[in-house]
């Protein structure tokens, strides 16, 4: 009987452990917003809240419709079927409990709708917390779903996100909003600068804003949001890897258990589905990515290393390389992961982007210390991550300050003056139907008719543009 319950007791034990060695993330603030819907929607166990339910965070609505999608195929997923459409400057305000930094992820997609026309008429800026994070985005450069990250560093209680018309006649929209707390050990303080004249090290990293442009899984397949910690979605690097001899380098994949270190990348920072594939290099002259960016901007870019190539430790090291400067001389990954093989570790750069060119290319290749072992693995890298830091006017889209951008954007069109305009263009028809049925019933010829439809429209052109505001 004692044996018995011993075992019992063990078992439990055993599945405490279990459940606690795996228990995921969970952010202090975590609002998940279905814009333009009256109703949630779940999507990967997230419920993306109705953002007219209003707990903890409101959004002006004053000049704001919601927008149902029509003749979307049934394979849309729900939080992208609705939108929410601001004919003014507009703002969603989300009570956060930390000061830190916070991922933001805003979801576009231009649903047709027979009541706004988005792909014609959307054209838009986006600020956060006096950051400016898109400017003149339009549904026009949308061809599909696309999802936009962010992340910004709070000091006070509130994420304000504010939505501009880039004019009058323009609307913005948002079909989704996602504000998370990171964890606390996401973005470090500090990385290596690398330059032309070397390397040095760089403060301060934590309160940049900045825009999450490439997240790539090197070697392995997309992980979606789904199957990540942070909800992120991680793409193959297929399209960007330079396969200048490809009989050098494989694709590794590891089947065992990726051993998460104190020191080393926690499971927030990079999944295993990211830790337990790589490119490998063998006897080569290393592996190189070519990634496009925009120029005036620094980046940080975050790479990812585990080893799980080697079958000893000690073996394995090779020099980093960002747009041909030597970033890290002799990277000793059996050393920086603790003598722990397949333990993950993450080193973060900030670069500018060479000037005149718009390209940023990440390598990975042998160093003097490399002493091939019998599987001649030199070189490797597991994961990607390339974000855009703000540049000096706090902007991550343009040399533009908030201050600039909300000045020259003034708040004047709202939704009574449209409505208005509106109400007249159909008063002012239906006087000239009736005016037209008259003419035909008073017998006029139809010579005649025409000659009238001719004065009267261009007229009515007039008026309408005297009366816009
Ligand atoms: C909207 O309609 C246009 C024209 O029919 C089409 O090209 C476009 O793909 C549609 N957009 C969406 C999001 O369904
Ligand atoms: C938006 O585009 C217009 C015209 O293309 C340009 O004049 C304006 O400077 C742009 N605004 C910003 C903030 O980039
Ligand atoms: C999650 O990951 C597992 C294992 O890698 C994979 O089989 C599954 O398809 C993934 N699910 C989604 C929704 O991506
Ligand atoms: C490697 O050794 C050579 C010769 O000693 C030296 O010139 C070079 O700077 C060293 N470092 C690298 C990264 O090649
Ligand atoms: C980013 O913006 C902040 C102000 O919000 C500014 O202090 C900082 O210098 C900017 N970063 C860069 C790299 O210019």
């Amino acid at each position: 009987m004692a044996m018995a319950m011993a075992r019992i007791i063990a078992f439990l034990l055993f599945l405490f452990i279990l459940s606690s060695s795996s228990l995921s993330f969970s952010p202090a603030d975590d609002y998940l917003l279905n814009c333009g819907s009256h109703v949630y929607s779940t999507i990967d166990n997230r419920r993306f809240v109705s953002d007219a339910s209003k707990s903890n965070f409101f959004f002006t609505s004053e000049g704001s419709v919601a927008l149902q999608g029509e003749h979307l195929s049934p394979n849309v997923p729900q939080i992208y079927r609705t939108a929410r459409v601001f004919a003014q400057q507009a703002k969603y305000e989300f009570n956060v409990h930390e000061k830190g930094t916070y991922m933001l992820r805003l979801h576009f997609y231009p649903i047709n709708s027979s009541k706004i026309d988005l792909n014609q008429g959307a054209q838009f800026h986006v600020t956060v917390n006096g950051h400016v994070v898109l400017t003149n985005f339009s549904g026009d450069d949308l061809s599909s779903r696309v999802v936009r990250e962010f992340l910004i560093w709070v000091d006070v209680g509130k994420v304000v996100i504010r939505f501009v018309p880039s004019k009058d006649s323009k609307f913005a929209f948002v079909n989704a909003i996602e504000v998370i707390s990171a964890p606390k050990d996401l973005i470090a303080d500090v990385a290596t600068s690398v330059s032309r004249d070397g390397t040095g090290k760089l403060n301060g990293l934590a309160k940049q804003a900045m825009e999450v442009m490439y997240r790539i899984n090197v070697g392995g397949r997309k992980v979606t949001p789904f199957n990540d910690t942070l909800w992120r979605t991680w793409i193959p690097d297929d399209d960007f890897f330079k396969a200048a001899d490809a009989s050098s380098s494989d694709k590794a994949y590891f089947t065992g258990r990726i051993k998460y270190r104190p020191g080393g990348a926690s499971r927030e920072v990079g999944p295993d589905n990211v830790y337990n594939t790589a490119r490998v290099a063998r006897r080569s002259n290393g592996l190189s990515w070519d990634f496009p960016v925009s120029t005036g901007y620094k980046y940080m870019i975050r790479m990812h290393f585990c080893d799980i190539a080697s079958r000893s430790l000690g073996l394995l090291y090779f020099n980093v390389y960002i747009n041909g400067n030597l970033a890290y001389e002799d990277f000793d990954i059996s050393y920086s992961a603790g003598y722990v093989l397949a333990s993950p570790y993450y080193i973060d750069f900030v670069v500018d982007p060479p000037s005149g060119s718009s390209i940023i290319t990440v390598s990975v290749g042998p160093s003097n210390k490399t002493s091939v072992d019998e599987h001649g693995v030199d070189a490797m890298l597991n994961g990607l991550e390339i974000m855009k830091m703000n540049n000096s006017m706090g902007s991550l889209d343009g040399f533009v300050s908030t201050d600039m951008l909300l000045r020259s954007c003034p708040n004047r069109r709202n939704l009574s003056i449209f409505i208005a305009l509106m109400a007249f263009m159909c008063i002012f028809m239906s006087f000239y139907i009736v005016a037209q049925r008259k003419k035909v019933s008073d017998g006029f010829g139809w010579t005649k008719l025409s000659m009238d439809v001719h004065e009267v429209i261009p007229k009515s052109g007039n008026q309408f543009a005297a009366i816009k505001p």
